[in-house]
């Protein structure tokens, strides 16, 4: 475990000797790691860091009051509005590789404008030690600012917390006070509800499944899952009052998994499940069905695309 108040002392100092007089840019992307990294290097350089959250629509409920409260400090900060544009990217796209890449285009897009507006020279990263070892194996690339080192011609990459483990980096924040941000959250996948919505993207369906999700995630607090969150994955006929609609299916998953690579899908008590049933379809007149899935990985993945 490291000395949280000398660590932070040290990485302040590292990053002033780093970047000098000059400008950088961070990525903030609502997780414990970016958060750090741009605490950390805003209190080493101030409003010459310009901390850019990119709301694209496709985030957690309540995801972007989030960081706008956590960081109303500094100034800089930058809440970019790109939910239509995100959209407009991902229109007619069902092929689930392509709107993980239309959605990395597009994050890259706005980014990089934010970044020369901002004259950035340096781009500040929440890299941990994990990541390295992944990606150095190639295990895993990082989806959620994958490419941006490429794509800004940036005089240097600066990464504050490259050596520490995630529960190191927790401590950290603790220390920071960013206490909102490290609730123990459930992994959230780079593309966000994007790859919860099967097929083409629309802000019915994303809408849908970010209010299920939000609902799944308070039910099964108590049973503690490695993911739990519902996903919109075709339509169905359902009865509303004396009539018959075409509605749409949510289908809502919870597993356990150590690491993300295997999984086991969770035995919820059925009055659990009942209840997250009639809150969705309660909740949205044009749901007409809710399913669980009960699929391990293998041979399922967690996500559905
Ligand atoms: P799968 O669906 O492959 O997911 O069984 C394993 C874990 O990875 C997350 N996941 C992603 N994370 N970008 C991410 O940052 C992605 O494109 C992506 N796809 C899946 C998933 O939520 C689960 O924790």
């Amino acid at each position: 475990m490291v000395n949280t108040t000398e660590f932070i002392e040290d990485a302040v100092e590292e990053i002033q000797e780093q970047i000098g007089d000059a400008n950088a840019v961070i990525a903030l992307s609502g997780g414990v790691d970016s958060s750090v990294a741009a605490a950390l290097a805003y209190r080493a350089i101030g409003d010459r860091l310009t901390p850019v959250y990119v709301d694209t629509g496709l985030m957690r409920k309540g995801e972007t009051d989030q960081i706008r409260e956590t960081f109303s400090y500094m100034e800089s900060l930058r809440i970019v509005e790109a939910q239509d544009r995100f959209l407009e990217a991902l229109s007619g796209i069902t092929d689930p590789e392509e709107k993980r890449h239309a959605i990395g285009e597009q994050f890259i897009r706005e980014f990089e404008r934010e970044a020369t507006s901002a004259e950035a020279d340096y781009l500040v990263q929440g890299t941990i030690y994990p990541d390295r070892i992944e990606s150095e194996g190639n295990i895993k690339s990082h989806h959620n600012v994958g490419g941006l080192p490429e794509v800004v011609d940036f005089e240097g990459i600066v990464e504050p917390v490259r050596e520490l483990y995630k529960d190191e980096v927790r401590e950290v924040a603790r220390e920071l006070d960013l206490e909102e941000i490290i609730s123990e959250r459930m992994p959230f996948p780079g593309p966000g509800l994007a790859i919860r919505v099967v097929g083409e993207v629309t802000r019915e369906k994303v809408e849908i499944a970010r209010e299920a999700c939000h609902i799944v995630e308070e039910e099964v607090e108590d049973h503690d899952p490695w993911q739990a969150f519902a996903a919109v994955v075709g339509k169905g006929t359902g009865v509303k009052g004396d009539n018959r609609v075409h509605g749409w299916i949510v289908s809502v998953r919870s597993v356990e998994s150590r690491d993300g690579m295997t999984a086991r899908a969770q035995e919820l008590p059925w009055e659990t499940l009942q209840r997250i049933q009639s809150r969705i379809t309660g909740e949205n007149e044009n749901v007409a069905r809710v399913v669980y899935d009960v699929t391990h990985k293998p041979p399922a993945t967690i996500e559905y695309e």
